[in-house]
């Protein structure tokens, strides 16, 4: 097996593997709706809210796409510092939403002050950003932004992408004030793809009610009807309920606080490595992302070699996104990647280094 240190898919657990291979069960059966409600139940805590978590057969892309068929009927403001806060914002654009952006440099956040001249004299539904930029290894400070929007556009919704920080970083959507929360299974939560998870909170829920259009498939007022049943509209992707209903257990075991914290390890121990060695860091300490790291190698390294000198070695990682993918290489430490798994992968990188003579600086 290949230990995968990319920004998602992960590893799953081998029992969560397992969970998955449970027999089918008819989805509109009591046994699979007691599975259901479990399963959202405990999803709600990793989001931190009292609020509804929807559980879609779809991956994060398709929550973004929900977003703004919910909540926009004027116009939206979508941030942008990287490519996942560049596709909310094209996602919007191709369903028709009138959408201004917010375009910071890849390698800075959006801040607070940005958002707050961006809302002046404007009336937007919602605003769009991102948590945890896994293109660039960068976090956004989410409760600074919503503090903001809360304080100058009272009315406008703050849709937040966890995708990639979701179980791996805190977000306390309830305590922030976040309107809705999006994340995919196959990053922080250590789950196969396949899944989103979208809490979405009152407040939120009542604006679709005005907002016509909403499509069929990701209409929160129709997955809220059948949520109260503990079910879907379409049919489930039912091994993933199982498996999430799983792994949620194995995280209430290890506890949110201290899977945070082994996240947290794994990023400050990372970005040490790279500067010993001479690498650039992407992104700034206070900014840095707790699930992935970002390093400029300057063309430096041929990624190729270096990622077939790790398989055979049964790790992986991954090169840069985009535009970087030939002067930068990611690091995931996400999921149930352990400190002692990232020692095996950094001793591995530095035999590489030394054998192909790498100087830096
Ligand atoms: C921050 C972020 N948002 C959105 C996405 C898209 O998610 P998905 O591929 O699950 O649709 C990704 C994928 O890597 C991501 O990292």
């Amino acid at each position: 097996m290949v230990h995968l240190f990319v920004p998602g898919p992960v590893n799953v657990h081998p029992d969560v593997l397992a969970a998955m291979t449970q027999p089918m069960l008819p989805h509109r059966s009591t046994e699979f709706e007691t599975i259901f409600h479990r399963a959202e139940n405990k999803t709600r805590k990793v989001f931190y809210s009292q609020h509804r978590v929807f559980l879609t057969a779809s991956t994060g892309t398709g929550l973004q796409e929900a977003a703004v068929r919910n909540f926009v009927d004027g116009s939206m403001l979508a941030c942008v510092n990287g490519a996942f806060g560049k596709r909310w914002y094209t996602v919007a654009s191709a369903n028709g939403k009138q959408v201004d952006k917010l375009e910071t440099d890849p390698h800075q956040p959006i801040t607070s002050e940005l958002v707050t001249d961006a809302l002046e004299g404007k009336d937007y539904d919602i605003v769009t950003v991102v948590h945890n930029e896994t293109s660039t290894g960068l976090m956004n400070p989410i409760q600074e932004i919503a503090a903001a929007v809360h304080s100058i556009s009272p009315k406008t919704l703050v849709c937040v992408d966890a995708v990639s920080s979701l179980a791996g970083a805190k977000l306390e959507m309830d305590t922030w004030g976040l309107d809705m929360v999006l994340a995919s299974s196959q990053k922080c939560l250590a789950l196969p793809p396949g899944l989103g998870l979208a809490a979405v909170n009152d407040r939120a829920l009542a604006r679709a009610e005005h907002v016509p259009n909403r499509g069929w498939y990701f209409d929160f007022l129709r997955l809220e009807k059948h949520r109260l049943k503990d079910s879907t509209p379409a049919t489930p992707a039912i091994p993933l309920i199982y498996a999430l209903d799983a792994q949620l257990d194995r995280i209430q075991e290890e506890g949110l606080e201290n899977r945070f914290a082994r996240h947290s390890a794994m990023a400050a121990r990372t970005r040490a490595w790279a500067v010993e060695r001479g690498f650039t860091l992407c992104v700034a300490d206070s900014c840095c992302s707790q699930t992935v790291t970002s390093i400029d190698h300057g063309s430096k390294v041929n990624f190729k070699a270096l990622n077939s000198f790790l398989i055979e070695r049964g790790m992986r990682i991954a090169n840069g996104y985009g535009e970087t993918k030939d002067i930068v290489f990611r690091i995931g430490h996400m999921g149930e990647t352990q400190l002692s798994q990232l020692e095996e992968l950094l001793a591995a990188m530095d035999d590489y280094f030394d054998q192909v003579g790498l100087t830096l600086g």
